[in-house]
């Protein structure tokens, strides 16, 4: 099979324009409900899009560890590469892609960082090998081909022994606080469905984009 030649009629669904929800946060539950019942282990992985201080984009996967009113939360380690970019600038993307539901969302917002009592909450909720890969992993910087953890992680646990390990200050989450939100259906003959919801003066207002 050559890469050209892949493609896939969509035809699973399609957004009924006179049902929609007011708020797109509602929206995107509903949205996020579906996409767990078809995959509930990583329905709430997304790519998260940042821009540098040389205004280079650039775009990883972080999970979605909550929503609410306020937005969407991922974790992260606070000195990453792309927590230097959100330092540099706050404005970042989010995408979702749901193929077995043939459904993507986009999210444009600021990323504001949490409390640390937020963070502390979830991080204690963590099995103890996430808190430890949290304090021996300095994300996104270089380090030695042979360099093996195994030391790290041993110098970590008798630190900790029989201790309840506690969050490096260094690791926390962020808030994702929504502009506009897109939700796009894939439908037969690319005639695809999208809907807009830009948020103005605290008021969403939604629009239906051509495919
Ligand atoms: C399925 C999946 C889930 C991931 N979840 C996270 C996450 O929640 N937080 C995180 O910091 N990195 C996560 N990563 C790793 C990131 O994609 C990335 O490699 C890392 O955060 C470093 O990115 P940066 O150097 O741009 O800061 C995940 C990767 C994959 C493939």
């Amino acid at each position: 099979m050559e890469i050209k030649n892949l493609r896939l009629n969509y035809k699973k669904s399609a957004i009924d324009f006179n049902a929609l929800e007011d708020n797109p946060i509602q929206y995107f539950m509903n949205w996020f409900a579906d996409a767990l019942a078809v995959n509930k282990d990583e329905a709430n992985a997304c790519v998260l899009s940042t821009i540098s201080v040389l205004n280079t984009p650039s775009s990883r996967v972080v999970l979605l560890k909550g929503v609410n009113e306020n937005g969407f939360t991922f974790f992260t380690n606070y000195t990453s590469s792309k927590a230097e970019d959100i330092d540099h600038n706050n404005n970042v993307a989010l995408n979702f892609y749901w193929p077995e539901l043939e459904r993507q969302v986009r999210i444009n917002g600021v990323a504001k960082k949490i409390s640390a009592k937020e963070s502390d909450a979830y991080f204690k909720s963590r099995p103890r090998e996430s808190q430890m890969g949290a304090w021996v992993s300095d994300q996104s910087k270089a380090i030695k081909l042979c360099y093996n953890f195994l030391d790290s992680l041993n110098k970590l646990e008798s630190k900790f022994k029989g201790k309840e390990i506690e969050r490096p200050l260094h690791w926390g989450g962020y808030c994702v606080v929504p502009a506009s939100i897109e939700f796009w259906q894939g439908r037969p003959s690319r005639l695809h469905d999208r809907l807009v919801y830009d948020l103005n003066e605290k008021i969403w207002n939604k629009k239906r984009l051509a495919p």
